[in-house]
């Protein structure tokens, strides 16, 4: 099994993140190292810069990031972790499949058209093949399964295509080059969404802080958020189907059947007929519960940059050992003479 997943370092690291996706490559680092498999996982800093940005502001972020992720459990002596940009290959391998992918596919991206909007034009080339690079990252080391949010489903099914279509055009039936990566998405917590609006996923994007609960974000502000959080005045019902149309009780009943490890069933049959005046406070103690020792071990590691780089330097030297052969392969599929 080789396990691979990135996060753009563009901010803080929250909630949705950290349920969507980093619980769960901190699970299958413990599995997949222990079977002999590996877990790589990256920052997206080249990702970072299809947006407009700050430079100062991205090398502070990338490396508060590196600091999240081993405060959340992620363990650099197991798992290779790295930054994008340390391991050239990643984009050369962009530029040999830029010449597979179609126009027509990254057209249809989702995520292009909404955060292109109208103004099409007037938008980086970085961002319009964006998700060619992303099918670099996997398919460079031959991922098997790729531990993601919902939001990053379709990115998966283009390295899919992009694999495919290679493979179709410039290898034997019997020797395919790449391995069609399979997304692994949490079911209850494929999409975590906004405190403030139940019907827009929580990102580090929205203005509002209070929209979303940062790894970072200490118990008082954890319990002032949950408690002000979005809601509607009926009771809790007992069963799931009662969530339907009830978008922001849905999102905290989700929330909290996540951090419990139990199942929305178990937690509507616990606080259904409650108001959420019962139901806040506990769920703002539980998550201030799992958190608080995630700050503090952030809080610790973000001290020391020149460990935080050393992570980064280390991680990067042995997934540039692992890119190698792959890229190597491409270039001689293509014809390219070396
Ligand atoms: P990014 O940085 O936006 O998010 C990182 C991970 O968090 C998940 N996620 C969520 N999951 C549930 N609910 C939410 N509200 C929520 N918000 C974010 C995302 O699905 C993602 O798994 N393009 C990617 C980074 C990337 C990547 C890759 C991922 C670059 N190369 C290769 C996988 C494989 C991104 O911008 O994720």
């Amino acid at each position: 099994m080789r396990i691979v997943s990135g996060i753009q370092p563009t901010g803080n690291l929250h909630l949705g993140n950290y349920l969507g996706a980093i619980r769960n490559w901190v699970a299958m680092q413990d599995q997949v190292s222990a079977g002999g498999g590996q877990c790589l996982y990256f920052l997206a800093d080249l990702h970072a810069i299809s947006m407009p940005h700050v430079p100062a502001q991205l090398s502070a972020n990338t490396r508060e990031m590196v600091a999240a992720l081993v405060a959340c459990g992620i363990d650099p002596d197991r798992s290779i972790l790295f930054n994008q940009s340390q391991v050239p290959q990643h984009a050369e391998l962009q530029w040999l499949l830029n010449g597979t992918a179609r126009m027509g596919w990254l057209n249809r991206m989702t995520q292009w058209k909404d955060k292109a909007g109208k103004n099409r034009e007037g938008q980086s080339v970085a961002l319009f093949t964006y998700p060619v690079l992303q099918a670099a990252d996997v398919l460079l080391y031959q991922a098997t399964h790729v531990p993601v949010g919902e939001d990053q489903k379709q990115h998966l099914e283009l390295a899919r295509d992009i694999a495919q279509k290679f493979n179709n055009d410039f290898c034997t039936e019997d020797a395919p080059l790449f391995t069609l990566p399979e997304p692994y998405i949490p079911p209850e917590a494929a999409r975590i969404m906004s405190l403030r609006d139940g019907t827009a996923k929580m990102s580090k994007s929205d203005p509002s802080d209070m929209s979303r609960i940062n790894m970072t974000d200490d118990a008082d502000a954890i319990m002032q958020k949950v408690k002000k959080a979005k809601t509607d005045p009926e009771p809790l019902p007992s069963e799931a189907a009662g969530l339907e149309g009830r978008a922001e009780a849905r999102n905290l009943i989700a929330i909290y059947a996540v951090m419990a490890g139990t199942t929305v069933d178990a937690v509507l049959a616990d606080f259904g007929g409650q108001g959420f005046g019962a139901f806040k406070p506990r769920l703002g103690e539980l998550l201030a519960e799992t958190l608080a020792p995630i700050n503090e071990r952030f809080v610790a590691l973000r001290e020391d940059n020149a460990a935080l780089d050393a992570i980064l330097r280390a991680g990067s030297e042995k997934a540039r050992a692992l890119a190698v052969p792959t890229l190597n392969a491409t270039y001689a599929a293509l014809g390219l003479v070396r």
